[in-house]
């Protein structure tokens, strides 16, 4: 073929639609940016679960891997079954008609709010796809602040409130998401919160998306998820997937539970025929292997109880040094994150480093000490709230080995990689609000 001449090239003039990257995924480029560069990092922003796969879900892939074609749009029979059970374990009752799976529980919940239209109420602060895909489907969503030491679920008394205003100006909400429980704040509503939201949400006719994908992650494994799905049963859609309690994030599989009765129904024939024309199916070895994990055999389930224990015992050490720097913090209850405020040290920041926003907060602990956290703001906080979200799961190893030395640990915040870690983290914040700065020591 005779090469192209240049002269033959015209430039585009489309304006691709402009749609920042996720702020999780801008912190972690930064950080590498300045790993590259040979200067200490300290990963704090990134949502990763951090321990390795297990071998038992690795040999239940591979068994499957041969398995080429698309398979059912809403997932095989096998794994809707296993999907079924598993939330029927949960006090859910559920039949294999009322689960979709897809490509992890984002599309899913994309998916979920295009099925719906219209504008949808999150909890601020809340995780940042929300908003970010209600943006992008030209879908308002409605920020509302949540209970104090609930994260994950907007005030039920503003919900109320926002129906009125939002009918009044002709812009009705079809939905609200809840997340339980939270990220970003690792906190839980309580039975009582959810009850009223679940009667509010009925008053006004609003959908309920309860995003479940750290329900196994509660740190006290007696206490359980209150899901609007047992009080609102025909409104609730329930989501949940591989990638936190399992850390299978890349292997991109995610579920769905549809509500009971009529709407349900309509509302599985809506989500379908948007996968069908998106993703088609989600991939035919994961979903084996998916099915698998729900069926919850053994080894899984202590796999589960292994990560729990390290989540929980890293973030509260976390959460303690925060708190011995300070800052405020709300009782990480499930997952693997923390919500520190720093505004008791607000006036120190704001005099010492002229901060007086989340974003210059958390921009110095980048610049500074190469420590990457997100702003609140990130999650739909005011710009100047003095929140971050604190993921400490990267800490748990650099390698396999040490990741599985940390999940057997009974006490993983001694191991001297936690350890060293932790320790630059009081560091950084004892320099942070120091009145004269001294140049740190380079650790880690
Ligand atoms: C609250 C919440 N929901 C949903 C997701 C999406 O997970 P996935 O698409 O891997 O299922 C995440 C991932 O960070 C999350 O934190």
């Amino acid at each position: 073929m005779p090469a192209l001449s240049p002269s033959a090239l015209r430039p585009v003039s489309t304006t691709p639609r402009p749609v920042a990257l996720s702020a999780t995924l801008a912190v972690n480029e930064a950080l590498a940016r300045r790993a590259r560069a040979g200067l200490p990092v300290l990963p704090l922003g990134f949502g990763e679960a951090g321990i390795p796969i297990h071998p038992a879900l690795i040999t239940s892939l591979s068994e499957a891997a041969d398995r080429g074609a698309y398979g059912p749009v809403a997932g095989s029979d096998e794994l809707r079954e296993a999907v079924a059970g598993y939330w029927t374990r949960r006090g859910l009752p559920t039949t294999p008609d009322r689960i979709v799976a897809g490509p992890g529980s984002k599309p899913l919940l994309f998916a979920l709010l295009l099925a719906l239209g219209g504008a949808v109420a999150v909890p601020a602060p809340s995780w940042v796809s929300y908003a970010a895909q209600a943006a992008l489907l030209d879908h308002e969503a409605v920020m509302i602040a949540t209970p104090p030491g609930e994260g994950g679920v907007p005030s039920p008394a503003l919900l109320a409130d926002a129906c009125v205003r939002a009918r009044a100006a002709g812009r009705p909400l079809h939905a609200v998401v809840v997340t339980l429980p939270d990220n970003p704040t690792g906190t839980l509503a309580s039975t009582g919160t959810i009850q009223k939201l679940c009667e509010v949400a009925r008053d006004n006719d609003l959908v309920i998306i309860s995003d479940e994908i750290y329900r196994d992650l509660l740190h006290d494994p007696a206490q359980t998820v209150p899901s609007p799905a047992l009080w609102a049963p025909e409104r609730t859609v329930v989501s949940t997937a591989l990638s936190k309690n399992l850390a299978a994030g890349g292997w991109r599989l995610g579920v769905v539970r549809l509500p009971e009765g009529p709407f349900g129904a309509r509302l599985r024939d809506s989500l379908t025929g948007i996968a069908s024309e998106i993703w088609s199916s989600a991939p035919a070895p994961v979903q084996h292997a998916a099915a698998f994990a729900f069926g919850e055999p053994p080894e899984l389930v202590e796999r589960i109880d292994l990560s729990r224990r390290l989540h929980a015992s890293v973030v509260r050490a976390v959460a303690d040094r925060f708190t011995a720097a300070g800052a405020k913090v709300p009782r990480p209850r499930g997952g693997f994150y923390l919500y520190p405020d720093l505004a008791p040290l607000g006036d120190r920041l704001r005099a010492d480093h002229g901060v007086t926003t989340g974003a210059e907060l958390t921009g110095l602990l980048l610049e500074r000490y190469g420590v990457g956290v997100l702003p609140g703001s990130a999650f739909g906080d005011a710009p100047e709230a003095l929140r971050m979200r604190v993921a400490p799961s990267l800490l748990y190893g650099a390698d396999d080995e040490q990741r599985l030395a940390a999940l057997e640990s009974r006490d993983p915040a001694s191991l001297p990689w936690i350890a060293a870690a932790l320790d630059r983290l009081s560091e950084v914040l004892s320099d942070l609000t120091r009145d004269a700065l001294e140049p740190l020591s380079e650790v880690c």
